[in-house]
């Protein structure tokens, strides 16, 4: 059989951004760029604006990267009436959120039901309704609602009620429920993002709140094993995922330079496996060819954006080895194989652990390039800290 036809057949399943925004939001996992992990701190009105004329020239719009995310320190004062306005940084929030919409893409801010944020700027709490009405005259798309200081609201109540064990968890879920009905409220599609580190299990409640995607674990950080303890964490998670409603491991970490290529492959293939939103964040002026060829591989995001919306499953994990599947439409799967460990390792493969018992066609996605007809055991070669990430079919 050749083989080309469902090779192609990947790369034609891309989305296109104007596709996704037609759908329900999050009919596929978010797909965009966040100002956090690059920026942190120091982000400014001039980056955000340079970001989305990234996402353009680089060609990241259109593989599907949308969103424009302004995580936290944009927030400045309320005014007398309550309502919040932006710091010194943003000097017109709705000037930016209309600069990003014409540039074909969408808009997120970032708040938290605290009455500070992470990094101590002002939180939601207490107005909500009023910040979910700004948000949406703005133009806001998206909202990463991060738990930070309303943990220590949860901390007092625990200490007056030491006989309620659940206390805590109902403050935190009433937290995010409010948020949740004030942005559908406003009536404008806004991406909902709970971000509390995966604390009593968000992928059960998220829903629940409105929630379209939720961290399930604590912050990444540019480092190999960091990303992998992430990834790992995702087994048994697979079944809270599904259209409208993804696990997120958190963002991206591709070109921020603390791992290597072969690294952040392995990186991108987890995630798309994972159907993860894929948020970048990273220096998007300062792409390498490396980079851009990681972030924008058409076949790693049809992965990702699959419309079966199904998250990979670990099959096994044997020593530094782990095998992972993800179903795909056309009775497809994504099958990634990843060496964690530091050094060249064999590894032998049995077809009929993924699923093919009597064999398969695949295709390398990293290659772009179909291998034919596999059947029997095989047997790989794979250097240290490398992915082989295969579609299989019939
Ligand atoms: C938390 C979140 C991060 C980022 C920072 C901002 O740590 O998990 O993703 O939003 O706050 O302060």
């Amino acid at each position: 059989m050749n083989l080309l036809p469902f090779g192609l057949a990947v790369a034609a399943l891309v989305l296109t951004p104007f596709s996704l925004a037609q759908t329900a939001p999050a009919a596929t996992p978010p797909m965009g760029w966040n100002s956090w992990n690059h920026f942190a701190g120091h982000v400014t009105d001039a980056d955000v604006r340079s970001a989305a004329d990234q996402l353009v020239s680089t060609g990241m719009r259109n593989a599907g990267y949308v969103y424009v995310n302004l995580d936290d320190t944009w927030q400045g004062k309320r005014d007398a009436q309550g309502i919040l306005h932006p710091n010194d940084r943003f000097p017109d929030m709705k000037a930016l959120a209309d600069y990003v919409h014409s540039r074909g893409l969408k808009f997120g801010l970032y708040s938290s039901p605290g009455a500070k944020t992470c990094d101590g700027y002002e939180g939601s709490l207490g107005h909500e309704q009023q910040d979910a009405q700004t948000y949406a005259g703005w133009g806001v798309d998206f909202l990463k609602y991060d738990l930070c200081s309303f943990q220590d609201q949860m901390r007092q109540a625990k200490e007056q009620h030491p006989d309620d064990p659940r206390l805590e968890f109902r403050m935190m879920q009433a937290a995010f429920k409010k948020m949740g009905d004030a942005l559908k409220a406003t009536g404008r599609p806004i991406v909902y993002s709970l971000c509390q580190y995966g604390i009593d299990d968000p992928w059960k409640f998220g829903p629940g709140v409105q929630s379209e995607m939720w961290r399930t674990t604590d912050d990444i950080s540019d480092s190999y094993a960091r990303m992998m303890e992430i990834a790992y964490a995702q087994v048994g998670l697979a079944k809270f995922a599904g259209p409208g409603h993804w696990n997120d491991p958190d963002m991206l970490e591709v070109g921020n330079g603390g791992m290597k290529p072969s690294e952040y492959r392995v990186h991108m293939s987890l995630w798309a496996l994972l159907a993860a939103p894929l948020l970048a964040g990273n220096d998007l002026s300062k792409m390498t060819p490396d980079d851009k060829a990681i972030l924008m591989n058409r076949d790693v995001i049809a992965i990702d954006q699959d419309a079966l919306g199904k998250q990979a499953e670990r099959v096994w994990q044997q020593g530094d080895f782990s095998l992972w599947r993800k179903p795909l439409t056309g009775g497809r799967y994504a099958v990634g194989l990843v060496n964690n460990s530091w050094s060249e390792r064999d590894i032998p493969l049995n077809l009929a652990e993924i699923g093919f018992p009597s064999g398969a066609n695949v295709y390398d996605v990293w290659a772009g390039k179909d291998l034919g007809r596999w059947t029997g055991p095989q047997s790989l070669t794979m250097p240290g800290h490398t992915v082989q990430l295969w579609i299989f079919k019939q």
